[in-house]
């Protein structure tokens, strides 16, 4: 029987593009709230015995994070033979780390929740730092899919002669893999407690002429990438294009961003946003398709 892909809570064009891909249904949920704001939730489809992805966006978890495991459990107990979570923006690994006597350590937790309903985890480029594999924290199987071939092919064929920027010693993993037929820096950074990002430069020589492309994996507050672009104005470089895999991009950065000049800003659809132009469907798709074969 075809699997079934339910966009929750809302319809998403990846959801559409990956059933395409697999051949499978859509899975079709009711959701609405009491007046207490409890919510009612009802699975229309049939799930006995089939393979069940749900395809959320964890940006903003805490609003859907209790309708969420709803629905897993819901689908539980209706017989789902798997409930596979497809999450291409993975929340919660901010905090990997006791930094302060007393503090949550919410990757922890959130991903002992998530196991604990999913059968497998599908995402894209987790934020790693001091975590080096999902396992670490997950005690489901997970699947990370890499973004970098996605947007290599997508330098290859919208910027001439570019150089790669990555603005952090973390950004190092997805630059060097996409930077395997291009040039690349990667700069040194420091966050100050207040949220200012200062930008350490190494020689640029004769990269100077060529394009630059700044590559990281988030644009959340967007102060990393209003420094790097900032600086690589003050030097008199090339407009540089701003590429990020999870398009975040909190208060108003994506409105400040364009006005400073860039080419472009080009995001992958992890995250719905108007900068989406990297598909990540057809490797999330791939991937879904191997697991469920192997594990069938
Ligand atoms: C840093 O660890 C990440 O790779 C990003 O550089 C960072 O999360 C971007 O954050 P912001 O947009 O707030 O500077």
């Amino acid at each position: 029987m075809n699997s079934l892909v339910f966009d929750f809570p809302t319809s998403s064009p990846l959801g559409d593009e990956i059933r395409e891909l697999m051949g499978a249904d859509k899975g079709k949920v009711v959701l609405r709230y009491f007046p207490d704001g409890e919510t009612y939730l009802r699975v229309e489809s049939h799930v006995k015995n089939r393979d069940v992805i749900i395809n959320t966006s964890l940006f903003h978890p805490n609003d859907m994070f209790l309708n969420l495991f709803f629905l897993a459990d819901t689908l539980r107990l209706q017989g789902a033979k798997t409930i596979g979570l497809l999450a291409p923006y993975l929340a919660y690994m901010r905090q990997d780390k006791v930094f302060l006597p007393g503090e949550a350590l919410t990757s922890v937790t959130f991903a002992k929740l998530l196991s604990q309903y999913f059968s497998y985890l599908i995402t894209v480029e987790p934020h790693l730092h001091r975590y080096h594999s999902l396992a670490e924290i997950y005690s489901i199987p997970t699947i990370v899919v890499k973004a970098a071939p996605l947007i290599t092919k997508w330098i290859r064929k919208n910027v001439t002669d570019p150089f790669l920027i990555g603005p952090d010693e973390e950004s190092n993993q997805w630059v060097k893999e996409i930077a395997a037929e291009f040039p690349y820096i990667i700069l040194k950074k420091i966050r100050h407690k207040d949220g200012r990002v200062e930008i350490t430069w190494p020689e640029i020589g004769n990269l100077k002429n060529k394009v630059p492309v700044l590559v990281d994996d988030i644009i959340s507050s967007g102060e990393t990438m209003f420094q790097a672009v900032q600086y690589l104005k003050n030097h008199g470089m090339k407009a540089p294009f701003c590429i990020v895999i999870h398009p975040i991009f909190g208060r108003e950065s994506y409105q400040k961003l364009q006005t400073m000049g860039v080419k472009a800003i080009v995001s992958c659809n992890s995250i719905p946003h108007p900068s989406n132009q990297i598909d990540l469907s057809p490797l999330l798709a791939r991937e879904i398709i191997k697991f469920l074969r192997i594990n069938a």
